[in-house]
């Protein structure tokens, strides 16, 4: 029989944040995230640095989010933790700790998929968002993925539409590298789009079957475009950083929309989400309400700390391993190119 308060905590480690949250039932009692700076200067997560981060920020990031939860270590009913996707190195930490605490405490463990993560976030409790309904469509957008993911209960998900070279964070990401923004560029593109002209510079959109998304042509389309214009003007990218920044952004938008619009269609789904680190950005968010009205959708936009890489998602998700009976053992390990 299942206990009437579960209490979860939730590990995520997959690449530069560690992070741990504690669930009670299918509400947060505290989500704490400690970020990593030292790969800003190198343009990207660096592998390497990014274990040894993990291993030295996860203890006390787990201590914080029991203290802050208001519990007790032995208050804890079961841990849930990413096994992947991601960095193989990171989410040994993460993995290696579950499974120690799961043995000294004597409770059981679930894995999470990530992507299953950034979906089910939308199931955490809040009085200010509605849940979706089964069956939605969720475009889930990160630095590692873009997916059109077609989820039909909490664990029955499909990738019905990816990308085959880079991810939409990583079309932000490089193109603010060609910027000589620092990483992660997509919230400075987003900060900067804000000030500008969406329409004053255009950039190539692929043209690609089905739901299938492609982001490489855009960073050489973009790299073509400022060698053009910064050997007639070496202060092109200073004069013009907003607007640059504005075209980018609605060019990234209207190439996941176009697709999205089209699964919609073909699977007569009205009700849509939004998922992962590029759905904290402003125009995606605008744009799924936008759309939403025109085409009579069910919208569904997550609260801005959960776009981003936490473990409150993975504690969720967690939950209806949990409930499921889908318990790990101590065999378990990471697999850094886990699928959905
Ligand atoms: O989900 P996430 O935190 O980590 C991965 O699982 O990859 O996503 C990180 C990605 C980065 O590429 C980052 O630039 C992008 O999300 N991102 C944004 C914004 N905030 C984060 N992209 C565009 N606009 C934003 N406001
Ligand atoms: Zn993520």
């Amino acid at each position: 029989m299942v206990k009437n308060n579960i209490i979860i905590l939730g590990i995520e480690s997959s690449c530069d944040d560690t992070s741990a949250s504690i669930l009670k039932n299918e509400a947060i009692l505290s989500n704490v995230v400690a970020g990593q700076n030292i790969h800003e200067q190198y343009g990207g997560v660096v592998p390497e640095l990014a274990s040894r981060a993990h291993q030295q920020n996860i203890l006390p990031v787990i201590d914080v989010a029991i203290k802050k939860a208001g519990i007790q270590l032995e208050d804890i009913d079961a841990i849930a933790f990413t096994n992947g996707p991601g960095l193989l190195g990171s989410l040994l930490v993460g993995t290696s700790f579950a499974k120690a605490l799961s043995l000294g405490l004597q409770i059981p463990m679930v894995t999470v998929n990530h992507m299953h993560g950034h979906v089910l976030a939308h199931f955490i409790d809040d009085n200010e968002k509605s849940k979706p309904n089964f069956p939605f469509l969720c475009l889930t957008v990160s630095g590692g993925h873009t997916q059109i993911v077609l989820v039909r209960d909490y664990l029955d998900m499909e990738v019905v539409g990816t990308t085959r070279d880079d991810a939409a964070g990583e079309a932000f990401d490089k193109t603010a590298k060609l910027l000589g923004l620092p990483y992660p560029g997509g919230p400075l593109i987003d900060k900067y789009a804000q000030l500008g002209n969406p329409n004053a510079f255009q950039f190539t959109k692929p043209n690609l079957p089905d739901f299938e998304y492609s982001f490489s042509g855009l960073k050489t389309n973009v790299l073509q475009f400022l060698q053009k214009n910064t050997s007639k003007n070496k202060d092109f990218i200073k004069d013009n950083l907003n607007d640059i920044c504005a075209s980018l952004q609605k060019t990234i938008i209207d190439i996941l929309f176009d697709k999205l619009i089209l699964a919609a269609q073909h699977y007569n789904i009205q009700e849509i989400a939004i998922a992962g680190g590029v759905s904290a950005n402003s125009g995606l968010r605008k744009r799924l309400e936008e759309e939403g009205i025109k085409n009579q959708w069910k919208t569904h936009i997550p609260k801005f700390e959960y776009c981003t890489d936490n473990a409150a998602m993975i504690a969720i998700a967690g939950r209806y391993q949990y409930l499921a009976g889908n318990f790990a053992d101590q065999r378990t390990t990471a697999n850094a190119r886990l699928k959905i």
